[in-house]
């Protein structure tokens, strides 16, 4: 490993994974009701987020004082498409905790000046930052956020035109394969390295060669989580099999 600053847990399965998640989480909520958590989409979180929707339902946490952003927005989607990561984000939490809606933060991929937006975003996570905990899954491919395998990476919130592995990966959320978007706006590396701790979580076989070149690999933006190796505070969640290449 690049440093030692990396604590790698390996748990028997992926119950076991969103526990510890959302027990980390819990935590940080616990000790600080404020806190500004960093949120992602896709099916890896999803668990997490519905143990955290257990424990408020329970009392044990309150998101009343918190403040969330996300990683990413397709490009093109308005907030209330299906397949957006707004909505995706309000079925799968907002909705369902007591979170204030204006608290949760999200880039605007339908925004008509894109450029714009990302400043706007930018600007944003610099005024209520920084984020305590950033929660990550990580692509096949290696990405974190959408931020693709590359020779330069952008390092503040930027236009990504996503890979094709991405869109292939993500068409289960879309009628037709066609309509998965072919941009997003997303945070940048910089952007994710300024989290004061970051979660990677990663389950199944199919996650195990990309985990591995993020955690043991050479630092290369070619594998985009490998920068995660410079951050001073990653905690990493793997099932069994996403572990196997470790
Ligand atoms: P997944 O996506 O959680 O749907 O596997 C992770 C990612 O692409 O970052």
């Amino acid at each position: 490993m690049g440093t030692s600053s990396m604590t790698i847990h390996i748990f028997d399965n992926e119950e076991l994974v969103d526990e510890a998640a959302a027990g980390l989480i819990r935590g940080l909520l616990t000790r600080n009701p404020r806190a500004v958590l960093g949120l992602a989409t896709g099916s890896t979180p999803v668990g997490i987020y519905r143990r955290l929707i257990r424990d408020h339902e329970a009392g044990l946490i309150s998101f009343r004082h918190a403040t969330t952003f996300n990683l990413d927005e397709y490009v093109g989607l308005p907030a209330d498409h299906p397949a957006s990561y707004h909505s995706f984000m309000r079925e799968q939490l907002f909705d369902r905790v007591d979170l204030p809606p204006d608290a949760s933060h999200l880039p605007n991929g339908a925004a008509a000046d894109l450029e714009e937006e990302c400043r706007r975003y930018e600007a944003l996570l610099e005024a209520k930052g920084p984020i305590d905990l950033q929660i990550l899954g990580i692509g096949n491919n290696g990405h974190i956020a959408f931020n693709e395998p590359a020779p330069e990476l952008a390092s503040g919130v930027h236009v990504v035109e996503l890979a094709e592995a991405t869109r292939q990966a993500n068409a289960r959320f879309f009628d037709r394969p066609e309509d998965v978007p072919k941009r997003a706006v997303t945070m940048g590396v910089g952007n994710i390295l300024k989290a004061r701790t970051i979660l990677l979580v990663a389950k199944g076989r199919s996650k195990a060669e990309a985990v591995r070149r993020a955690l043991k690999g050479p630092v290369t933006t070619a594998c985009p989580a490998s920068l995660l190796q410079l951050h001073p505070r990653v905690v990493v969640m793997l099932d069994r099999e996403a572990g196997e290449g470790l």
